[in-house]
């Protein structure tokens, strides 16, 4: 098998919100590729050995002259360089080019024409010296070309909406071809990337599958790995890669905290066991421990969110520490790290656009149990994750699974946790994904879940009075979850889903549908 990381690309993070968006596209097109902030050393860069480099937009401008800059070791390698937005106006200005602002930012929709024939520009579709349909973000413009380049497309507002030089391979674009509403974008990434830097496409899930395993088993030799399967999509795809990898030399440790969702266990227990699709060519060994009682113990009498995490955090460590030590000969320990966490504990710092992340499921853990670390998912994106999941024959209920908190239930019981609040949620919370998934809305969702308000609220069923407590139903959509916006679900799935919960569940008198925005709510209610 080819090394599928030999041909790669380098995308230079200036710190735009669609960077990782970027990396996603070029990996769809089967070409491995990075992304390291726009300081990164010379030396990487010479090491990285890149066959094409990308460069992302930015909130900065590059008419103010301690912004950031390309750095000169990229433009002297002679490998093509596609600069977006941001990338494209730092590009021109380093190449002897002039950007300037504009009178008026351009956002949204906008047609570019084709100004000129060109490779790159005739990827996005549509007639030769017709209207393509992008989409632009920008205040500044490049008013001036650099020696050696071309127009090749414009809009009304901006005349040089993109350009290049064919004979360097140099290309700008003032538009975003990575967001999906730039009409064919992903076209335009793959003739830059296979056409242009001349990729072969060899990142594909088969490959990705492969290699992870030659990874593991050279890493690990014949030493033994202990993983905390969640049942959430990364760590089940973990389990099944070093299931592969491994095999018995596995052992994966389920922590029933008491705080899952109805049937989770039963889930995650059915995936792997022997008769499942995936179990049957796989040895996995899954002990699980049930500390309900301990959470519980722990979480009395508290109820403050950050107390409750800590609780949850700390109690899911000794549990795990306590049954991993009692495996004989354990050096490993799994995890499903995934790409974006990386990046963002790697960010430049500059990287303005950059939110640190203040959840962290099992930090601690590594230090403290003294074990090395497998992650043979560090370099995937969640959507290659997932498509390798389904490689490896994991079912679509656990690949395609809304996220679920570590704390799980924890945070959303609202105040003080009681095994009952929990068992009356669990059951709402069921009630609420099993009539979304029967109108056919969860995979439309990002995430969905119920929450228990433990306030009292009076109601009515038949002829007599109700005094009980409140359950709120949350779903929302989001790209990144950083910012959502609550979905606009059916009234009749939420009046159905409502009359179901306070019929079924005598402790609940009321069900509300939030509609908060995340800024300025979050999305979990603690
Ligand atoms: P918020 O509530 O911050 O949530 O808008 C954003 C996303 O993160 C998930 N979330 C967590 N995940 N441990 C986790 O593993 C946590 O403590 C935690 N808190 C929130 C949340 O479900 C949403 O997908």
């Amino acid at each position: 098998m080819p090394n599928i990381h030999d041909q790669r690309l380098l995308i230079i993070d200036f710190g735009s919100q669609y960077t990782q968006l970027i990396a996603r596209r070029v990996r769809e097109c089967g070409v491995y590729c990075e992304i390291h902030p726009f300081d990164v050393p010379d030396h990487f860069i010479a090491e990285y050995a890149p066959m094409g480099v990308i460069l992302s937009g930015g909130p900065e401008t590059v008419t103010a002259g301690s912004t950031p800059r390309l750095p000169e070791a990229m433009l002297a390698m002679g490998v093509p360089i596609l600069g977006i937005c941001y990338g494209m106006q730092t590009l021109a200005e380093q190449l002897g080019g002039v950007v300037q602002a504009s009178d008026q930012r351009e956002f949204g929709h906008a047609q570019i024409r084709a100004e000129q024939p060109s490779l790159l520009i005739s990827a996005l579709g549509g007639a030769e010296a017709g209207h393509r349909d992008v989409w632009m973000s920008h205040g500044d413009k490049v008013t001036k070309l650099p020696e050696g380049f071309v127009v090749t497309a414009s809009t009304a507002s901006a005349p040089i909406a993109a350009m290049e030089d064919p004979q360097r391979r140099l290309y700008g674009v003032q538009f975003h071809p990575e967001v999906t509403h730039t009409a064919k974008g992903d076209q335009l990434f793959s003739v830059f990337a296979r056409d242009i830097c001349g990729c072969e496409g060899s990142w594909t899930a088969e490959n990705i599958v492969e290699d992870a395993i030659a990874q593991v088993r050279a890493q690990v030799g014949s030493d033994r790995v202990v993983l905390g399967l969640s049942g959430g999509v990364d760590s089940s795809v973990v389990a099944a890669l070093l299931a592969r990898a491994i095999g018995d030399q596995l052992t994966c440790i389920f922590v029933d905290n008491g705080l899952l969702r109805l049937h989770e266990r039963d889930e995650v227990e059915a995936a792997f066991a022997p008769d499942s699709g995936i179990g049957s060519s796989l040895a996995l060994q899954i002990k699980t421990v049930d500390a309900k009682d301990e959470f519980m113990q722990k979480l009395a009498g508290l109820s403050d969110p950050e107390d409750k995490r800590k609780a949850i955090g700390n109690t899911f460590i000794d549990v795990f520490e306590r049954e991993a030590l009692a495996l004989d000969g354990v050096k490993w320990l799994a995890q499903g790290t995934i790409y974006p966490d990386v990046i963002e504990s790697a960010a430049s710092k500059y990287g303005k656009a950059h939110v640190i992340k203040s959840h962290h499921n099992v930090g601690g853990l590594p230090a403290r149990m003294a074990l090395s670390l497998v992650e043979p998912l560090r370099e995937l994106f969640k959507d290659e994750v997932r498509r390798i999941g389904r490689h490896l024959g994991l079912p679509d209920s656990l690949v395609f699974r809304h996220p679920f908190p570590g704390p799980g239930l924890g945070v959303r019981i609202l105040g003080e946790v009681k095994a009952e609040y929990a068992d009356v949620l669990r059951r709402a919370d069921h009630i609420f994904l099993t009539e979304l998934r029967a109108a056919g809305l969860y995979e439309q969702v990002s995430q969905a879940f119920a929450v228990y308000l433990p306030v009292k609220s009076v109601g009515v069923v038949g002829d007599a009075r109700r005094y009980a407590h409140v359950i709120a139903l949350r779903a929302v959509e989001t790209v990144d979850f950083m910012t959502a916006r609550s979905a606009r679900l059916p009234y009749d799935l939420i009046e159905l889903v409502s009359n179901r919960i306070i019929n079924e569940i005598e402790a609940v008198s009321r069900v509300v549908y939030d509609v908060s925005s995340k800024p300025p709510a979050t999305i979990e209610w603690e």
